[in-house]
């Protein structure tokens, strides 16, 4: 196997702030890889420094290749794909054309992306996105008809639409019912079954710790432990850290169980 992503020594300071400290993280090729961490931990920093969003110190390496110095659209051309947080759609465009336009790649883009490298490998169609999380029959949507979590869905699919190398989903269950969360944790985990390399952030524990193959957890912009979710949820630092005391380390067990149950969200 071979790192899609690779971080290594990546920081972001605002101010006196350690947002991210020292990083080291690597997603292997069809890897499914969980970011956990209290909030504030600095996940989305992470994700805006790799994206190209934030300016750091260290190195990000897509598919071997150093990404110093990219803005964010060249490196989405390579093949860098994300959501965010709160889901921006565009209000007077339907659900597909949402995803169509995010697949549409200015020439003036291909251009810059050809003169540093690879090409991102063509856009799967938008409906097959939209299929592959079950939102065909929203196609013609307009995105004030549907739900806060079909958003986050429409948000996510028009990530997929781009067919990205690394996939990086910030929190894309907050907002979601238990049952919306699973069902997104089963198209996850066969979408990077399929092969997409996948960075999942998430507070919902019981996602994380079920579909990830391995989860990295941040506290304070620093990586404190690293594995297998068994070996992970497992960790002291991680339960102290990650949620607190005794209750936190039951929500903890709790998510591990077989039949999840849901740890909260932020
Ligand atoms: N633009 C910014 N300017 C200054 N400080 C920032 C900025 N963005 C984030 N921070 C700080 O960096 C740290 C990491 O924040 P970040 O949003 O990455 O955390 P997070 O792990 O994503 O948290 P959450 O779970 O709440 O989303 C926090 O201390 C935050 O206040
Ligand atoms: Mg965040």
């Amino acid at each position: 196997m071979s790192a899609v992503l690779a971080t290594t020594g990546l920081s972001v300071r605002f101010g006196g702030v350690h947002a991210v400290d020292q990083v080291e993280l690597a997603a292997e090729d069809g890897q499914l890889v969980g970011l956990i961490g209290p909030n504030g931990a600095g996940k989305t920093t992470f994700v805006d420094a790799i994206t190209g969003y934030v300016r750091y110190t260290g190195r990000v390496e897509l598919d071997g290749r150093d990404l110093a110095g990219m803005p964010p659209h060249v490196r989405a051309r390579l093949g860098l794909a994300r959501t965010w947080q709160s889901t921006e759609l565009f209000d007077d465009l339907t659900v597909l054309e949402n995803l169509t336009v995010a697949a549409e790649r200015p020439s003036v883009l291909s251009l810059a992306a050809e003169l540093v490298g690879r090409r991102a490998r063509p856009a799967e169609s938008p409906a097959d996105a939209l299929g592959l999380l079950d939102l065909g029959s929203l196609a013609d949507a307009m995105p004030s008809e549907l739900t806060q979590g079909q958003r986050k869905l429409v948000g996510v699919a028009r990530a997929i639409a781009m067919e990205p190398r690394l996939l990086c989903l910030d929190e894309p269950a907050a907002g979601l019912d238990t049952r919306e969360s699973e069902d997104l944790g089963q198209r996850l985990r066969q979408i990077a079954d399929a092969g997409t390399t996948t960075l999942l952030i998430d507070h919902d524990m019981g996602l994380v710790l079920t579909i990830c193959d391995r989860i990295v957890v941040l506290e304070f912009g620093k990586v404190i432990a690293a594995g297998p979710p068994d070996e992970v949820r497992r960790n002291e630092q991680v339960v102290r850290a990650y949620l607190g005391g005794a209750a936190a380390a039951q929500q903890v067990e709790q998510a591990a169980e077989e039949k999840p149950t849901r740890a909260g969200s932020a």
